[in-house]
């Protein structure tokens, strides 16, 4: 098949490469050019397992281009994927979806014969009707044009394989049985052959699909960081309880790591925008429980700062503190919202000089964070510290053999935000070790 992917960031440039994958002709759209010129070289501008080597197999072959004209865009093809960003409004919960209504408008003139338009982004229940209006109010062909709604339920760091092996697949109509139905599953044929379940429902289920699971996904994290709360009061292990809990099969172990919180460029928004919409819906009651996932989410970072400050005997003036991450969770150079970086700026606006290491996300890091120091080498970023911090569970930072660093370091103190160093191994090598949620 031939299809288009209108906004190549990480979930466009993914499914783009992975339709190719599929074997599709596909044409990905993008208006930042510099991004366009990378992703046609077959390179991601971002890091993401498998992607430059998937676009770099697909753009030489010439089953995947990138292009930054609309017109080109609407000429390619007759499926047109739309995968922009749905970020959060500057001072508000809300989703800004301006882009998304923009790239609809722009596309919408263009088409001028049978199309399905698939809206991928994350966005508010009750947005699939807006986007239908655009289209018949912009595209000269409006009443061949069928909306489908198909939500990406992505991880960064395994995007490629959650896009080509999903764990559901959701397909959201305006009507039964229509022709974007066949289209999608002529479409995603070999992933629903290889025995993936395929809900097909209506537009407003399938948006609520993506902010329901965001949601629960939230929750999970911050049920068992609301328990680690109650385990520091009570000299409880969160790690072991965790594992206790999910042994439960109703439970689950997966997705309930406690630590240090969720940050990224997903739940924390999703969960502000589901919460935005319930109120505007006149049901804000029913999702009030999100309110407190946030809060809790954000008080770990606040319980760092205040372990941090009581492991330098309560003054954070002028100490050297060296942080373990920069990126939002492992294997990704992704820095939006993330935790570490919150709990460095914190630590340096109170007066501590902060040196951040991380194997991917420095250069992002560098950009927003001017006022840090970094380093490449995580042992070397140890020297003099008065306090190494864990916060992003890279897997290099586990396998750091803490003999080597106790003794660059001004004082051997870590906290594990993750809870992943092994505390035994770390206070065998002279290190005082404290961690969020155990004793
Ligand atoms: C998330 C959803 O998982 C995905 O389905 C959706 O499409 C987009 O949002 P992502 O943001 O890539 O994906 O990462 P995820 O692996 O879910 O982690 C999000 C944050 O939660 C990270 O900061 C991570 O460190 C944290 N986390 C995750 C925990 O603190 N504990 C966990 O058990 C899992």
């Amino acid at each position: 098949m031939r299809l288009t992917v209108v906004g190549c960031g990480y979930l466009g440039a993914t499914h783009a490469a992975s339709m190719a994958e599929l074997g599709h002709e596909v044409l990905g759209m993008d208006s930042d050019m510099d991004k366009v010129a990378a992703l046609n070289s077959g390179k991601a501008p971002f890091h993401e397992r498998d992607l430059d080597e998937m676009l770099a197999r697909h753009t030489a072959s010439g089953h995947l281009k990138f292009t930054s004209s609309y017109t080109e865009a609407a000429a390619f093809a007759d499926l047109h994927f739309i995968a922009v960003g749905t970020p959060q409004l500057p001072g508000k919960h809300a989703y800004d979806l301006s882009h998304l209504f923009s790239a609809v408008r722009q596309l919408a003139p263009h088409l001028k014969g049978p199309a399905v338009v698939a809206v991928k982004s994350t966005v508010p229940v009750g947005t699939a009707p807006r986007v239908r209006d655009l289209l018949n109010e912009f595209a000269p062909a409006a009443d061949a044009i069928e909306v489908a709604w198909n939500p990406e339920f992505l991880r960064e760091s395994s995007a490629v394989e959650d896009t080509l092996r999903p764990d559901r697949l959701v397909l959201g109509f305006e009507t039964e049985h229509s022709w974007a139905e066949t289209v999608l599953r002529q479409c995603f044929e070999k992933i629903i052959e290889a025995g993936t379940p395929t809900i097909v429902t209506d537009w407003a289920t399938a948006e609520l699909a993506k902010a329901s699971a965001n949601a629960f996904l939230a929750t999970k994290i911050s049920f068992i960081n609301a328990i680690a709360e109650v385990c520091e009061a009570s000299g409880a292990d969160v790690t072991t309880l965790a594992d206790i809990l999910g042994h439960d099969v109703r439970i689950g172990r997966r997705g309930m790591q406690p630590g240090l919180g969720f940050g990224g460029g997903c739940l924390p928004k999703d969960i502000r925008g589901f919460m935005a919409r319930a109120d505007e819906l006149g049901v804000d009651q029913a999702l009030t429980i999100l309110r407190e996932v946030d809060a809790i989410n954000n008080r770990r970072r606040e319980r760092m700062i205040d372990l941090a400050r009581e492991q330098l005997d309560g003054n954070l003036t002028g100490k050297q503190i060296t942080i373990w991450g920069a990126a939002f969770k492992p294997n990704t150079d992704d820095i939006r919202d993330s935790p570490a970086l919150a709990v460095a700026q914190k630590l340096h606006e109170l007066g501590a000089t902060v040196t951040v290491t991380d194997p991917q996300a420095l250069d992002n890091a560098r950009k927003t964070h001017p006022e840090l120091n970094y380093i490449d080498d995580p042992i070397a970023a140890v020297q003099d510290a008065d306090l190494l911090l864990h916060l992003t569970e890279w897997p290099q930072f586990s396998h750091v053999d803490p003999h080597r660093l106790a003794v660059r370091a001004a004082s051997a103190k870590v906290i594990d935000g993750r809870g992943t160093l092994n505390a035994d191994t770390w206070r065998e090598a002279g290190w005082t070790v404290r961690a969020l949620g155990r004793p």
